[in-house]
């Protein structure tokens, strides 16, 4: 399918700098999307947990008795307080409230309050803590905050089984680098969304993957992206552009000689590689500041071996990433003129096009009315 973006432009100015804006999309689009907070093997065994701070409330992301993964809003039934403050952690057999010791088990169930259990206007089924709905999804953990939340299987259909030949749900993470970038979300999603930039910005990519073989795979919606295919003399993206384990065991021969770029509205970039998987989870701080914890995904077979050495990957996008940053840094301080105008997409960018038609949709749905 050509790409095109169809006289499309760039969002004006607010949408980068307006606090106005910012608190619209917390109503709009973080408050009811599917977030993605982390991975399931950070919390393997019942009890471990830990806290999912957005948009002023916190959350406590806890594996429970049953080994089903839950979302518990941090807030106490009595007066309030919040439970726990520790990042993370191992919750023993209940969680206790620092305040006057009400405690609950790892589903949220009430079951102990000092002078108020067995007190007949006392019911405690009905002072369980909050939760939001919950999801593992190829192993990455996905909440969502809406009421009337929609079945994920629903809102994820086309994708669900997308990245099953990579066994994405099983991958472990070998590295972790966390970034605090001084721009937009949105900036950040762009600048990931096309490789119109990457001769210029990233010259070690360069030769390992030409914008030509660039295409897309989905188009429309909250999840985008597509392939770009490996040039003939790499095996992968790396420093050395060889295969730091072994390529994936499942994948196609097609699969083995591209790498893909999926972006997830609004929280999650996913890279599969022929034999690993890069991924980068985008936390809104500020309307101009951004965190971004960036993963990267081997087998563990793969990762247990004596001669493993991901430092070749690592390396690789740990340089590409920071290239993005500075640019898109750059980026930011432009949007922020009082003479920023929005400028026309190219062709080699009509994921960005695509990005901004879904984020306007989401944008310009009611807010919840009431209440939780
Ligand atoms: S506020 Fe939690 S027990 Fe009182
Ligand atoms: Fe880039």
């Amino acid at each position: 399918m050509p790409r095109t973006a169809k006289g499309a432009h760039t969002l004006p100015g607010e949408y980068f700098t307006a606090r106005e804006v910012y608190d619209q999309e917390t109503d709009r689009i973080f408050s009811k999307s599917w977030i993605c907070v982390g991975r399931a093997s950070s919390v393997p065994n019942p009890g471990d947990f830990f806290l999912h701070e957005m948009d002023g409330e916190s959350l406590i992301i806890i594996r429970a008795e049953s080994g089903q993964i839950n979302c518990l809003y941090n807030v106490c039934r009595h007066r309030g307080t919040r439970l726990q403050k520790e990042p993370c952690g191992q919750i023993k057999s209940r969680l206790h409230c620092p305040y006057h010791a009400w405690a609950y088990d790892t589903d949220g169930n009430l079951k102990s309050a000092p002078n108020m259990m067995g007190k007949t206007d006392f019911c405690e089924q009905d002072h369980s803590l909050q939760t939001a709905a919950c999801v593992v999804w190829q192993g990455f953990i996905l909440i969502n905050q809406q009421r009337q939340v929609a079945s994920f299987k629903n809102d994820f259909g086309n994708v669900l089984n997308r990245f099953d030949n990579w066994e994405l749900d099983r991958l472990v993470s070998v590295h972790e680098i966390i970034y605090q970038v001084h721009a937009n979300w949105k900036v950040i999603f762009q600048n990931y969304s096309e490789c119109y930039h990457c001769s210029l910005v990233h010259p070690q990519l360069r030769p390992i993957t030409s914008v030509e073989t660039a295409s897309n795979d989905f188009e429309k919606g909250h999840f985008l992206g597509g392939p770009m295919i490996l040039a003939d003399d790499y095996q992968t993206v790396t420093m050395n552009g060889k295969w730091c384990g072994s390529p994936l065991q499942e994948l196609s021969t097609e699969d083995l000689r591209r790498v893909y770029f999926y972006t997830l509205c609004p929280s999650l970039f996913i890279s599969p590689h022929p034999d690993y998987v890069l991924t980068h989870r985008i936390e809104r701080v500020d309307v101009d500041s951004t965190r971004i914890v960036c993963n990267w995904l081997f087998p563990q077979e793969v990762a247990a071996r004596d001669t493993f050495n991901a430092s070749e990957a690592i390396e690789f996008w740990d340089l590409t990433n920071r290239q993005d940053w500075e640019i898109c840094e750059l980026t930011q301080l432009g949007v922020q003129s009082r003479v920023y105008r929005p400028g026309p997409y190219s062709g080699l960018e009509s994921m960005l096009a695509a990005f901004d038609r879904h984020y306007l949709s989401l944008m310009a749905t009611e807010s919840e009315t009431s209440s939780r």
